[in-house]
């Protein structure tokens, strides 16, 4: 079971995510195209120095072909200046984050209904073969077009596109709608049906540790489980920097010692400074004292 450290805006930095051992894979939080095409700046957000054990991902929001070109011509721009950060596994599309802001431009969760353009946009970022290709998702933009299964519509399309293209590796699903505040409790009525898609499906929303996990597959017929690479965790990772080390025996039997987060964390920030927002935000999104 693949274990994944969730995209985390303004939080997931490469010291961050380096924390993180036991954990198979590494998102960036959310990055613009629209900046990233643009700004030189942003580019600095893209920090995959390389880290041990883990596969790192991009994770960008669009809603446009032309963007998705430009960025794959300008990552490798970026990357011929950089060798240092040529360690990228994969790039996810956002169509999950809940800001107003973002929907209004059509992305995010704006494009969970629109199967066809979706399918355009995985397409245009599957013309190349260096990065697998994947996308985050949630059960709807509301509750309306839960009620409409818009979901499920889009799970058959990117049914066609997993069987049409084996670098398409990666369904992540938030199982809440966008209009749902984080305090809700997940509803997973959905799974076994979404499961019984061939996609390869990452499970996302309030698991904590192997309980959980257990848990999230009970709603799962057997047969339809062999769809299931792994499950993602945000908000526990933030308060328990072990979580995935608990859960992944292997890496538990390696690492006996006693960790100080805090030392840990100062020392990564050193080898690779975050911008001012990351440590503002890990700041307060986080116990004083874990990390800061
Ligand atoms: C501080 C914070 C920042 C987040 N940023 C992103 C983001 O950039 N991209 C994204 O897809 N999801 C983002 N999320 C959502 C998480 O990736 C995850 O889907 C959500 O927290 C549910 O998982 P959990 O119950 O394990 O926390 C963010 C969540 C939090 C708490």
């Amino acid at each position: 079971m693949e274990l994944h450290l969730a995209p985390l805006e303004n939080v997931s930095c490469w010291a961050f995510r380096s924390l993180y051992t036991g954990a198979s894979d590494s998102y960036t939080g959310m990055l613009s195209l629209t900046n990233l095409t643009k700004r030189a700046t942003t580019w600095e957000e893209v920090d995959t120095f390389p880290i041990e054990g883990q596969r790192q991902w991009i994770q960008i929001a669009t809603a446009k072909e032309t963007e998705c070109a430009t960025f794959l011509t300008k990552l490798e721009e970026e990357l011929q200046k950089h060798p240092e950060k040529d360690t990228i596994y994969g790039i996810q599309l956002n169509c999950s984050c809940p800001s107003p802001q973002l929907i209004r431009l059509g992305q995010g969760p704006a494009l969970i209904k629109r199967t066809t353009k979706v399918g355009k946009l995985l397409r245009e970022l599957l013309k190349q073969t260096k990065y697998k290709i994947g996308i985050k998702v949630r059960l709807g933009l509301n509750e309306y077009e839960v009620a409409q299964r818009k979901i499920i519509t889009l799970c058959r399309e990117l049914e066609k596109l997993a069987h049409e293209n084996a670098n398409f590796t990666n369904v992540t699903i938030h199982f809440k709608h966008a209009q749902e505040p984080s305090s809700k409790a997940y509803s997973y009525s959905l799974l076994n049906e979404i499961a019984s898609f061939k996609i390869p499906l990452i499970i996302n929303g309030g698991i904590t540790n192997e309980k959980d996990i257990q848990r999230v597959l009970a709603h799962i017929e057997p047969a339809n489980r062999k769809n299931i690479k792994g499950i993602m965790i945000g908000r526990e990772a933030m308060k328990n920097p072990n979580c995935f080390l608990e859960m992944n025996q292997e890496a538990k039997s390696q690492n006996q010692e006693t960790r100080i987060i805090k030392n840990e964390f100062k020392a990564l920030c050193a080898q690779h400074q975050p911008k001012q927002i990351y440590l503002t935000t890990i700041a307060e999104k986080t116990k004083p004292g874990l990390f800061l």
